[in-house]
């Protein structure tokens, strides 16, 4: 949808950008896999590499069909070690099929459903970086009765479920070959009536809103793909997800919320496709066993900072498939971060880039392509800025009010250039005008607690006190524009800013005389302009490379709370109160609060 652009109200001094950790284009793979299941239940799968490796071996298996949450696990082993030349860039092996029908090891009913879907991994070794390299896929096959094998449409990615309301969710999936879908969808509790909805024509695609469901109420769903060969049903998992709460009620609810899950350093499940699937995958399944009914997501999903469009879209597909666990049991709503950055290379340094695109390749473009999140946000910032897309959004659940504020749109490492944007963590004028706007509305409407959540730090603790929205106070633009910042979350009474970028936990208490000024700052206050007390939470430990503590941080007293575990943290918000608890990937509770208690709320 076409918005209105504003003009640009700041003149933005530059200063020169932080070092970046490089993150070279990571693309290895030339293409898709390709995969021909034969007849007789042999599959080759085959691809190509953009450079001379050796053979690969693809790992294969199915998720377990009594899972509630589904994760592949792998059974088998193939490689192509025998093939006779030394490295090469093209590969491929041959799987059987009727390993995953075998009565000893069928976990996914194939034998009885007459097929599938297959999920498998390719590792190969990459020269380039001297590190095995990991790539899960999946394809589905079906036997037909007398025994002849062929492939069917698999879904990819999904289902997805998003944007859920009182009344509506949307439902979301990408299959590897074009199919029809329908999304069969039933609430629990006799609260209401069976749901079908199919997609219009063959896609490879499909994004299905279901309206008219009740509120507050666990809602099952599958989604089945049509086979275009007999317009039969294929199998599809059953999945659900909890419908939100009327507006403005007690009704209590829980959320997650957590952010960097891009590239860790170790073994190949850490960094697959610049995502660690490992962490993030681990803490998706723990915060929906602790009772999440939804989940924010603050930026830096993948290592990013690429000039490969299709690099760019591979990681942020790997970060999806990386969340389909969980992705299609609760709503997750991302935001951008630093990392999710897509543009030209430097010509001092072709492994870095300089600034994002605009127009359909800029970051928030293809962001908001890969995510189903609320399109309900600011107008982009002046003529040739880029759209903020789904990537500055807001939403009611229950009696709290969410806020998505992108503070990486446009991002120049030198800001003030000619056609340049913003240095990172600079919110610019039209979105902080829009957010005001959007809080006081939610007030008006009566919402109790609301909450805004975006990547860069009002006032970092452990990583960022050179950028950030702080840059060690040493930028008068970014000072006023945090100081801006700052008075309108809390004039409007919002209970947390929640943040990523640094990997680590923090809980930060922000008041009106909490120092800000540190040597060497130019600004113009010293202390922080809330106007009333307002918790700063930064959750940042999904993954990326960690973080110690900063001690030098002016607001060292106020930080009640720090971690630098991996982790998240589940909100429980009841009636009048909200609490906290932050917890690490092994269990561990890093901190407990009751934030509206301690505020005495
Ligand atoms: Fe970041």
């Amino acid at each position: 949808m076409m918005r209105s652009a504003l003009a640009c109200a700041f003149a933005l001094i530059p200063l020169a950008a932080p070092a970046q950790e490089p993150t070279p284009n990571a693309l290895y793979l030339d293409g898709d896999l390709a995969i021909d299941v034969r007849p007789d239940g042999d599959a080759v799968i085959s691809w190509r590499t953009l450079e001379p490796t050796p053979p690969g071996t693809v790992s294969y298996g199915g998720c377990p069909a009594d899972a509630d949450i589904a994760q592949p696990r792998y059974r088998w082993n193939s490689t192509n070690l025998d093939a006779d030349s030394g490295p090469s860039t093209a590969h491929s092996v041959s799987i059987e099929l009727t390993d995953l029908e075998d009565e000893h090891t069928d976990i996914g009913r194939y034998a009885a459903n007459g097929g599938g879907t297959v999920e498998i991994q390719l590792e190969a070794w990459s020269p380039r970086f001297n590190q095995a390299q990991l790539f899960p896929a999946r394809f589905a096959y079906r036997r037909d009765a007398g025994g002849t094998y062929r492939r069917v449409p698999a879904i990819t990615i999904g289902p997805v479920v998003d944007c859920v309301t009182e009344r509506s969710a949307i439902i979301s999936w990408e299959t590897d070959l074009p199919a029809r879908g329908q999304v069969i969808l039933a609430p629990l509790d006799g609260a209401g009536e069976v749901i079908t909805e199919t997609t219009q024509g063959v896609v490879r695609g499909a994004e299905i809103e279901i309206g008219g469901l009740p509120p507050g109420t666990r809602c099952n769903y599958t989604v089945q793909l049509i086979d275009p060969a007999d317009d039969t049903a294929l199998p599809g998992r059953e999945l659900s997800f909890t419908t939100a709460p009327r507006a403005g009620s007690n009704t209590p609810f829980a959320f997650a919320f957590m952010s960097d899950s891009r590239a860790g350093v170790g073994d190949p499940m850490v960094r697959v496709e610049r995502v660690n699937y490992t962490t993030v995958r681990r803490l998706m399944a723990e915060s929906l066993r602790q009772g999440a009914d939804l989940m924010l997501f603050a930026g830096d999903l993948v290592s990013g900072y690429t000039a490969s469009r299709r690099d760019f879209v591979n990681q942020l597909n790997a970060w999806r498939e990386a969340a389909m666990p969980v992705s299609g049991l609760m709503p997750i709503y991302e935001g951008m971060g630093n990392h999710e950055a897509l543009g030209p290379s430097r010509e001092d340094n072709p492994n870095r880039i300089g600034r994002s695109h605009t127009g359909s390749d800029a970051p928030e473009a293809v962001f908001s392509e890969a995510f189903v999140n609320p399109s309900n946000g600011p107008a982009a910032e002046a003529d040739g800025a880029p759209m903020y897309g789904e990537t500055a959004y807001s939403f009611d659940w229950g009696n709290a009010h969410f806020v998505s504020v992108n503070s990486n749109y446009w991002w120049d490492s030198q800001p003030g250039r000619e056609g340049g944007g913003n240095r990172e963590g600079f919110v610019m004028g039209g979105q902080l005008a829009w957010l005001d706007q959007n809080l006081r509305d939610a007030r008006s409407r009566g919402q109790r607690h609301l909450f805004v959540y975006t990547h860069e730090p009002t006032f970092p603790t452990g990583g960022h006190l050179g950028d950030g929205m702080y840059w060690r106070g040493r930028n008068e633009e970014v000072n006023r524009m945090r100081d801006e910042f700052v008075r309108i979350c809390s004039s409007n009474g919002v209970l947390a800013v929640l943040h990523g970028d640094e990997h680590n936990y923090s809980r930060t208490l922000i008041t009106s005389d909490m120092p800000t000024s540190m040597e060497g700052a130019s600004e113009e206050t010293t202390a922080s302009t809330a106007v009333r007390p307002m918790w700063q939470i930064i959750s940042g430990g999904a993954g990326a490379p960690f973080y110690s503590q900063d001690f030098d941080a002016p607001w060292l007293e106020h930080v009640r709370s720090f971690s630098p575990q991996y982790h998240f943290v589940l909100f429980e918000v009841e009636g009048d109160h909200v609490r906290l608890r932050a917890i690490s990937d092994t269990g561990q509770v890093l901190d407990e609060a009751d934030l509206t208690a301690e505020l005495g709320e």
